[in-house]
C-alpha cells in the first residue's frame, strides 16, 4: 500500500483517536464521510446549531482528501473551455465564481485552525511545451467569464518554453492537517465525530444509518462519501479513475510556491511543499480508469517525471487516490432522488474547492437557506445530450465487467502460479474467486463479484487491493471495503469446506 505525503508530515497523524460509534444516537443531521466535503458539511452545520453526528469509515481524511494535491483554485483541471462548449459562457462565469467563494471559505476555516493548515494564497500557473492552442483557447474562456487571468514568464519548469497562463490569488494547503483541524474546530462547535464506524445501511425514508456497532436516526442524511453509497443512476455515467503522484525532498528546490500545471502531450501538475523547515517537490501525473491500468506502470510514469537523482536520505513518498468525473463535467450536488438523503459528487480532479462549495449547499439547502449555486450543480439535472458520449462508454465498460470479464477469467489451475504478495482471479466449480497470497504463502480468498453490482474486480499489485471497474468499489485482500459506491465486503470463500484445500 502506498502513503501519500500529506501523512507523512501530518502535525498528528494517528491511527484513530475519535470513538467507534456504538449503540443508537439521535440527531438532526448524519454525514457519511470524514473528508473535506463531510467534515466541512459537519463544521457548517454545527455553527448552524444542528445536532451533527458524522461518521467515518477508517480514520479522518483516509479518503482522496488525504491523498490529493493541495491545490485550491477557481478554475478547472481539465479546463473551464469544456464546459463553455457544454453549457455555455454564463455557467463559466457561475463555476468560476462560486469555487472563488469556496476558496474564500476554506480561507477563513484556515485561519480558524492555525498555521497547520500551511493555507497560503499563489499563483496557479499554465504552460506547455508543444499545444499552446489549447493554453489560449482557455485563457479566452477564462477572460470571458471575469477571470483575473493574464500572460507572464514561466522558465525554470520542466518543459516550459518560456510563455505562460497565469491566474493570480488561487491557493494552497495541507489538506490532511485542515481536514483534522477543521473536525477538531467542529467537534468543539458540538459535531459528534466517529471514525471506524462505516455506515453499512442506509435507511432512506427512516433517516436511519447503521454501522456494525450503533446506528444513528436523523432527520436527514449527507452521504459524503465521494461516490455516493448504494444504487444511485449516475454511477453509471461517472468515469472512475486512479490518479497518481509522488513527493520527494528536494532541499535545494528553487521553485516558487505556485500551482503548475504542464498541458499537451505531457499532462503534469507540480508544486512545493515546506513544512517545518524541509522542502518538498511533488507531481502528479495523468489518471487511468479504476481497475483497467497497470498500477506499478502508472506510478512509475509519475515517478520518472523526477529530472534529477534523489540522495538516499532524502524522504519520498508515492501514492494513488480516486476521481469521480461526471459526464457534463459540472458535480452533483443537493438532494438525491432517495427521500431525505443528500449526496455531492462528480468533483473530478476538482474537489478540495468542489467539496467545500458542496458543504456549503448542502448546509443552506438542509437549513431552508437560498443558496444562489444549488441550481447549478442540482443533482437531480438531467441533461442527456451533454452527457451523452461518456454515459455510452460508461455502459459498455460496465457491460464487459458483468459479461466479458466472467467468461475471460483464468482456469482454476493457474491459482498455484500466484507468488506471494500477489493476487489473481481464478475460477473454481464454477464461480469467481479473488485469490491473494501472502508474503507468508496463506491464501485468501474471497469472491471475485463485486457486491455493487456483480462485475468481476481486478488486482491492484500496488495497493494489494481488489478493484472494480464499473464503478470504483475498492476492496481489501480480506474483502473489506476500501470506497466506492459498495457497502459489502466481499463473501468471504472457504476453500477447505468447497474442496479446494489443494489450490496453491
Ligand atoms: C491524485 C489526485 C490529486 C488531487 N488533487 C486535488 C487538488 O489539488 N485540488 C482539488 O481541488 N482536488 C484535488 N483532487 C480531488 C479531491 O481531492 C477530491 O475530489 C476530494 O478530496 C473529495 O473529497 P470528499 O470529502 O468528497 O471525499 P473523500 O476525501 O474521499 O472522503 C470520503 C470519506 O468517506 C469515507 N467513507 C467511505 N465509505 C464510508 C462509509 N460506508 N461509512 C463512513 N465513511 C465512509 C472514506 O473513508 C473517506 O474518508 C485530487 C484527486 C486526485 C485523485
Ligand atoms: S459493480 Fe459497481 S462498483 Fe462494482
Amino acid at each position: 500500500m502506498t502513503h501519500s505525503v500529506w501523512r507523512g508530515t501530518a502535525a498528528n497523524d494517528r491511527a484513530s483517536r475519535r470513538p467507534r460509534l456504538s449503540g443508537r444516537v439521535e440527531a438532526d443531521v448524519v454525514i457519511i464521510g470524514g473528508g473535506i466535503t463531510g467534515v466541512t458539511c459537519a463544521a457548517l452545520l454545527g455553527l448552524a446549531g444542528r445536532r451533527v453526528v458524522l461518521l467515518e469509515a477508517r480514520t479522518l481524511g483516509f479518503g482522496t482528501t488525504g491523498h490529493s494535491t493541495g491545490n485550491l483554485y477557481e478554475v478547472l483541471d481539465a479546463g473551464l473551455a469544456g464546459v463553455e462548449k457544454k453549457w455555455g459562457k454564463d455557467v463559466v462565469s457561475r463555476v468560476a465564481a462560486s469555487r472563488r467563494e469556496a476558496v474564500g471559505l476554506v480561507e477563513r476555516f484556515a485561519a480558524e485552525i492555525g498555521e497547520t493548515t500551511a493555507f497560503r494564497r499563489c499563483p496557479l500557473v499554465q504552460y506547455s511545451e508543444d499545444d499552446w492552442s489549447q493554453i489560449e483557447e482557455e485563457y479566452e474562456t477564462l477572460r470571458a467569464a471575469g477571470v483575473a487571468v493574464r500572460f507572464g514568464e514561466c522558465e525554470e519548469l520542466p518543459g516550459a518554453t518560456g510563455r505562460a497562463l497565469v491566474i493570480d490569488g488561487q491557493a494552497q494547503f495541507h489538506p490532511f492537517n485542515y481536514v483534522l483541524g477543521l473536525a477538531e474546530w467542529a467537534a468543539a462547535h458540538g459535531v459528534q465525530i466517529y471514525e471506524d464506524s462505516a455506515a453499512v445501511e442506509i435507511a432512506a425514508g427512516d433517516a436511519l444509518v447503521r454501522t456494525a456497532s450503533g446506528s444513528v436516526k436523523a432527520k436527514a442524511i449527507v452521504v459524503a462519501t465521494h461516490t455516493p453509497k448504494g444504487i444511485y443512476g449516475l454511477h453509471g455515467q461517472m468515469r472512475t479513475c486512479r490518479g497518481y503522484a509522488a513527493a520527494y525532498e528536494f532541499p535545494s528546490l528553487t521553485l516558487p510556491h505556485g500551482i503548475f500545471w504542464q498541458r499537451g502531450t505531457v499532462t503534469r501538475s507540480f508544486r512545493k511543499l515546506e513544512m517545518e523547515g524541509r522542502r518538498y517537490l511533488i507531481t502528479v501525473g495523468s489518471p487511468d480508469k479504476t481497475g483497467l491500468h497497470d498500477p506499478e506502470k502508472s506510478l512509475a510514469a509519475v515517478e520518472s517525471l523526477f529530472v534529477r537523482k534523489v540522495r538516499a536520505a532524502d524522504e519520498r513518498w508515492a501514492w494513488s487516490a480516486q476521481a469521480y468525473h461526471s459526464p457534463d463535467l459540472l458535480p452533483y450536488i443537493g438532494h438525491s432522488a432517495l427521500h431525505d438523503v443528500y449526496i455531492a459528487t462528480g468533483f473530478g480532479a476538482d474537489g478540495l474547492t468542489y467539496g467545500t462549495l458542496a458543504a456549503q449547499i448542502l448546509c443552506d439547502t438542509i437549513v431552508g437557506k437560498d443558496n444562489r449555486w444549488a441550481d447549478l450543480y442540482h443533482a437531480g439535472r438531467f441533461a442527456p445530450l451533454k452527457s451523452a458520449k461518456q454515459t455510452l462508454a460508461e455502459q459498455t465498460a460496465v457491460l464487459k465487467g458483468l459479461i466479458g470479464d466472467r467468461l475471460a477469467v483464468p482456469d482454476y489451475t493457474e491459482a498455484s502460479s500466484i507468488p506471494p504478495g500477489s493476487g489473481a482471479i481464478v475460477k473454481t466449480q464454477g464461480r469467481n474467486v479473488a485469490l491473494y497470497r501472502d508474503p507468508a504463502g496463506g491464501l485468501h480468498a474471497v469472491s471475485a463479484a463485486c457486491t455493487h453490482l456483480g462485475c468481476i474486480v481486478h488486482w491492484n499489485a500496488l495497493e494489494k487491493s481488489w478493484d472494480c471497474p464499473c464503478h470504483g468499489s475498492r476492496f481489501g485482500t480480506d474483502g473489506s471495503v476500501i470506497e466506492g459506491p459498495a457497502l459489502a465486503t466481499l463473501e468471504p470463500v472457504d476453500l477447505a469446506r468447497s474442496g479446494d484445500a489443494e489450490i496453491g
